[in-house]
């Protein structure tokens, strides 16, 4: 299969619009990804506004964030009211983990290669209140298909809480199928879906989903430390909010005598002042991955990811990374074997490193991310270091 890429691809709008040089491969994709041209934008720009302005400049910018919101809800098929800003996604977990009530004996279903921020505050919440934490294991090359889920469930499961696609491998856990049986069994169900996110079509409404949690610099390409979370409208109540301040209930001019209700949308998790500059850089990349359009990314990624496993494979290297419907996207984990030039993963991270190609370790070995922004002809410069 070739690529699409034309001139008139919206892929070369979307390689136009991040910082190219010789000197530097951005193959860690699914660690930080570079900013996009448009959110380095935004920060100069609202930065000087505020430069400018201050105070001044609060209602413009708050509007501006507001709209953030809504292109982030509209991107992901939620509605605004459910979306909340967090500075991390493991901050938006750990809002559900301890905002939860969660009873001695609970039990709390996590795979067994979560990324730590979706294992942490799942264990420490578990550790708090005498629910128990359940490990899925998963299934062969790493996949994590529904059955070894289903395997686990008891009548005393209360929430499934896992990565849709997984951080060291890009295993695909099938959203639909788990939130069906755990609607079917009255199971709370909150999916990381920061390494989906901004990849692939994702719809919170047809997910089925309670909650799903995200963040910013990855396949957002914004910069790094905004998260999300996403918390289904009849499903708020079941939070206690962690962090409190004047934004959880009536705003800054409020009375403190009077009670106040909790604010009515998802923002109540928003404690106080915003991260103007981050979110509404956000906002701008979100803007460019709906004008390139999610479906032609996740397309060319497919491609570039496909073609680089299928080059690893052809010079000696084992691909740790599930086949088929267990495996979209960009993550491509492998190791060397005895018919490598590379005989340790060490090795091959000098070489990376030597060559200026970002990389990650992530068991079993070496994780390799590309972005609808690499080329094929990155992909042959890598491989030509490894071969
Ligand atoms: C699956 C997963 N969840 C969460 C995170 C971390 O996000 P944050 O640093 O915003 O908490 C990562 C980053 O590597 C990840 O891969």
């Amino acid at each position: 299969m070739e690529t699409k890429a034309s001139n008139s691809d919206p892929i070369e709008k979307f390689r136009a619009s991040f910082h190219h040089s010789d000197e530097l491969m951005h193959f860690n994709n699914a660690g930080v990804a570079p900013t996009s041209l448009p959110a380095f934008e935004a920060v100069k720009n609202w930065n000087q506004w505020f430069y400018e302005n201050g105070f001044h400049g609060i209602g413009q910018a708050s509007e501006a964030y507001e709209n953030v919101r809504s292109g982030l809800a509209g991107i992901l098929g939620a509605k605004a009211q459910e979306v909340a800003f967090f500075q991390s996604a493991a901050a938006a977990i750990s809002q559900v983990a301890f905002g939860l009530k969660l009873n001695p004996g609970d039990e709390i279903v996590v795979w067994d290669q979560e990324y730590p921020s979706n294992y942490h505050p799942w264990r420490l919440a578990c550790e708090r209140t005498g629910a128990k934490l359940v490990v899925a294991q998963s299934g062969e090359n790493f996949s994590t298909p529904q059955s070894s889920l289903e395997a686990v469930l008891t009548p005393k499961t209360r929430v499934i809480a896992f990565s849709w696609v997984q951080y060291r491998t890009g295993a695909i856990t099938d959203l639909v199928a788990v939130t069906r049986i755990a609607r079917s069994r009255n199971i709370l169900t909150c999916a990381d879906i920061i390494q989906g996110a901004g990849l692939l079509p994702f719809d919170f409404s047809q997910s089925g989903l309670d909650f799903a949690c995200g963040g910013s610099h990855k396949w957002f390409v914004s910069p790094v430390s905004s998260g999300y979370l996403i918390a289904k409208q009849d499903k708020l109540e079941l939070l206690t909010p962690l962090l409190v301040g004047a934004m959880t209930y009536g705003g800054p001019d409020s009375v403190n005598e009077a009670p106040q209700p909790l604010a009515a949308a998802a923002s109540r998790f928003e404690a106080g002042s915003k991260a103007f500059l981050e979110v509404l850089a956000l906002g701008a990349s979100l803007k460019l991955l709906e004008d390139v359009g999610i479906v032609r990314i996740s397309q060319e990624v497919e491609w570039l990811s496909k073609r680089l496993m299928h080059g690893l494979r052809e010079i000696g290297y084992a691909i740790h990374s599930p086949h088929g419907i267990h495996h979209r996207g960009s993550i491509v984990n492998f190791t060397p074997t005895s018919h490598s030039r590379f005989k340790s993963v060490n090795e091959i991270a000098v070489q990376f490193n030597q060559a200026k190609i970002s990389f990650s370790l992530r068991p079993p070995g070496v994780r390799l991310s590309p972005h609808a922004f690499n080329t094929s002809t990155e992909i042959d410069s890598l491989l030509s270091v490894l071969s």
